[in-house]
């Protein structure tokens, strides 16, 4: 099967006025305009296969949002060309409206003066759902999203957290096969947070394409198998994010609780390249190491060999901290897949 979502040579550019400030400013640039090119989004080919949950994440203005309204048809590329299950966003126009979703975090779609419920049947009306299937999605979504206290709210009375609910329905209510989340849960507390990802779950585990974007990286973790970095317009990374784990977040760090005070140069000598630092009482100790150089389990045998063990824990790094390690140019990728 062709893929879903197909972005050939994909290139974006912003073309903005350069103007000195003041009405002196806005005369010149009458008479002699002046603009600088912004690349937005450069050259990016990807391919979203049906079903798939794909994150994608980069730094502030890397380029996620424009490259989610390309893929979406609210921007036309500058150069390059996207297809949605075959269909051109500018050109079939109502059939990729029925086939797509999509939530801007920063942005509602919602009627501000209608309250939720009349914002829905707007559009159960464009997009022209029968009232049983209406009605049934609405159930559904309810279940996870709590829309009950929402429906009779005005747009612009909602909290944050329940505008996000209300609009997470909206982007679904039509069915789509493929959405994209552009940030869904900026700015949402931990218990709305649950909610939101449970809700993204059971789209992905319903068979829908997903594409979300977040600078939280809870959001991704469990929920998308594979990571697109995208920075300054560019595509840096795409594979699998166990993958991006397992090769990028080498470290571990074991924390040793023991019966008796630690023998500090005597761990340091048998577990030469790890680095010991002495914990808040004698008898805790932390060894970082290398999970390439040592195991967790050598680790721990050869402690266990210098006293009593009482506990011990061990940390791995998290996808926050590989890609935080990646957005400041630590970590570079030689290859753009893994
Ligand atoms: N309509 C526009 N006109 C001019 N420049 C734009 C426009 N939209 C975006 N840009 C510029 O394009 C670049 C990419 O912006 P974009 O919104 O896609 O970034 P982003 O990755 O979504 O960032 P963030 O994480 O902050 O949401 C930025 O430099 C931004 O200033
Ligand atoms: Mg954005």
């Amino acid at each position: 099967m062709p893929p879903i979502v197909e972005a050939r040579d994909l290139t974006k550019v912003f073309r903005r006025p350069e103007k000195d400030p003041g009405l002196a400013g806005s005369l010149k640039h009458l008479v002699r305009r002046r603009f600088t090119d912004k690349v937005a989004v450069d050259h990016i080919d990807l391919s979203i296969e049906a079903g798939e949950a794909v994150a994608y994440v980069g730094p502030n203005g890397a380029g996620k949002s424009t490259t989610v309204k390309l893929l979406s048809g609210i921007l036309v590329p500058t150069t390059g060309e996207v297809r949605i299950d075959g269909l051109h966003p500018q050109h079939d126009r109502t059939a990729i409206a029925h086939r797509i979703g999509v939530l801007f975090g920063q942005r509602t779609q919602l009627w501000w003066d209608l309250p939720v419920r009349e914002s829905f049947a707007v559009l159960r009306d464009i997009y022209g759902l029968d009232a049983a299937t209406y009605r049934k999605r609405l159930a559904r979504f309810d279940e996870v999203l709590d829309l009950g206290e929402i429906l009779p709210t005005l747009g612009r009375k909602l909290s944050l957290g329940q505008r996000m609910r209300a609009d997470l329905a909206a982007a679904m209510l039509h069915g789509p096969r493929v959405v994209y989340l552009d940030e869904p849960t900026i700015g949402l507390d931990l218990q709305v947070k649950d909610k939101v990802r449970e809700f993204f779950r059971t789209l992905r585990d319903e068979g829908t394409t997903v594409m979300l974007t977040s600078h939280d990286l809870a959001d991704i973790e469990g929920f998308c198998r594979r990571l697109v970095i995208i920075d300054e317009g560019r595509i840096i990374f795409d594979g699998d994010l166990g993958a991006v784990k397992d090769q990028y977040a080498r470290e571990r760090i074991l924390h040793v609780e023991t019966e008796q005070p630690v023998p500090v140069e005597a761990v340091r000598l048998a577990l030469p390249g790890a680095v010991i630092t002495e914990g808040e009482t004698p008898n805790q100790i932390s060894v970082r190491f290398d999970r390439f150089v040592l195991t967790a389990g050598h680790a721990v045998t050869a402690l266990a060999g210098l006293a009593t063990l009482v506990d011990f824990r061990v940390d791995e790094p998290s996808i926050e901290d590989v890609i935080r390690r990646v957005y400041s140019g630590e970590i570079l990728f030689d290859a753009k897949s893994a």
